[in-house]
């Protein structure tokens, strides 16, 4: 039996959910690994009414943590400068390190892995993506024959969980709600639904199918907060649902990087994927295209992928896991072509479908399909249009003609992701 003693710094939500779940699966750890995980200690600023950690002895300093006698140190304190520090002080004292918190690696990832490289210990993080959900070791092993070329899928479990429950009819606040109340959102649930937690996670798997660093140069993010619930029977009637999307995508020495919502097939993959699940589509030469589902958010979620590195760290062989490309460069956003799905509201007055057609006309832009819908009121009818690809940076000035129409009173827009 290998036995593997660890330090727990942080007992939030994450930090339980692990101390739990190595309580209730500690007969499944053991038999499928052979592995006894001992908590020598825990880092906890203040008492969690939650959960009782019983014998353990608890340092009010998480830093002391450190000073155990420990294989990993098991940063969940989330957060960005402190964990840094404390990863980087762990990493120094030649102390494995097992994170879930995707915002260091994110922000600091080339940093923190450079100095666990140079101390001969590890820094794994399969939790930072996706909870458990295995992709972080899919790429970095299972896919290490493979040339990846493309890699997108819904990786906020709040967004798909807000955006599912509005396909069905519900408001975004009361899901959302929800989302706090079930341990799916982060602290500040803005993260969530402004496109940040879904950013940090493509970054992060960016940099391991294509190199490019951590942190990445900036690139284009947009949350849910745009979405509205009349969008999916629009999106709907023309064979869309709209997803949260985050992709990495690789031509030529160049990557596409970006986080927003779009229309996908009704009868795609994703599409399917309702609620909390993730699911991520990865392209690859030699296996053609992977599917991976799963819970991307909650506390069961994440101390899986939390054991798994610490069982993968108990038969370690220390592995290279900084991969900088350096010759790879970010596409400008602006440069892409897209697909668009516009609602616009406008006048019902004679004429007014020939006045918006001529301004997509005016740039050049063709429209794919056009339909005027039900009118909201005596005075308003919502037209929806489907157009061919066009270049994004042709976008703004196409929307500022549009509303500079008498007869135009409102716009939204979802690009629409080819599947
Ligand atoms: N708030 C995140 C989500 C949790 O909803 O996916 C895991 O990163």
């Amino acid at each position: 039996m290998n036995k593997l003693k660890i330090g727990i710094c942080g007992w939030g939500n994450v930090a339980t959910g692990l101390f739990k779940t190595l309580q209730t699966n500690a007969a499944e750890i053991k038999k499928s690994s052979n592995l006894e995980i001992e908590i020598i200690a825990i880092g906890a600023r203040r008492d969690n009414p939650k959960c009782d950690p019983g014998n353990v002895i608890i340092e009010r300093d998480i830093f002391k943590i450190i000073d155990h006698d420990i294989d990993v140190i098991v940063e969940l304190i989330g957060g960005v400068d402190v964990a840094r520090e404390l990863i980087l002080k762990a990493l120094n004292a030649k102390k494995h390190v097992v994170t879930a918190n995707k915002a260091v690696i994110f922000n600091h990832g080339d940093e923190l892995f450079s100095v666990a490289n140079k101390n001969g210990v590890k820094l794994l993080y399969e939790s930072s993506v996706c909870a458990g959900t295995p992709i972080i070791k899919l790429l970095n092993q299972e896919l290490a024959a493979s040339k990846i070329s493309k890699i997108s899928g819904m990786l906020n479990g709040t967004s798909n969980f807000i955006l599912s429950n509005m396909e069905e009819g519900m408001e975004f606040e009361p899901t959302l709600k929800l989302a706090q109340e079930k341990g799916y959102a982060e602290p500040d649930p803005s993260f969530d639904i402004e496109g940040t937690d879904a950013a940090h996670k493509i970054g992060i798997l960016s940099s391991l199918a294509f190199g490019s660093s951590l942190p990445p140069k900036d690139f284009y993010i947009e949350g849910i907060n745009g979405i509205y619930k009349d969008d999916f029977k629009y999106a709907y009637e023309m064979g869309y649902t709209i997803k949260h999307l985050a992709i990495a995508k690789s031509t030529n020495n160049t990557i596409d990087l970006r986080a927003h919502p779009s229309l996908v097939k009704l009868d795609s993959y994703l599409a399917n994927l309702k609620g909390v699940r993730n699911g991520i589509e990865v392209e690859t030469d030699l296996l053609g295209t992977l599917h991976i589902a799963g819970s991307g958010a909650g506390q069961e979620a994440t101390a899986s992928g939390v054991i798994s590195d610490l069982i993968y760290l108990s038969d370690s062989k220390i592995r290279e896991v900084n991969n900088i490309n350096e010759s790879s460069e970010l596409i400008d956003f602006f440069d892409l072509d897209f697909q668009y799905y516009f609602y616009i509201e406008a006048s019902d007055v004679s004429g007014v479908m020939a006045s918006i057609s001529s301004i997509f006309a005016n740039k050049d832009i063709s429209i794919e399909s056009i339909s005027q819908k039900e009118n909201l009121n005596d005075d308003l009818v919502p037209i929806i249009i489907i157009t061919d690809p066009f270049k994004e940076k042709d976008y703004q000035e196409l929307v500022d003609n549009l509303l500079a129409l008498d007869s135009v009173n409102k716009i939204r827009s979802i690009r629409i992701e080819p599947q």
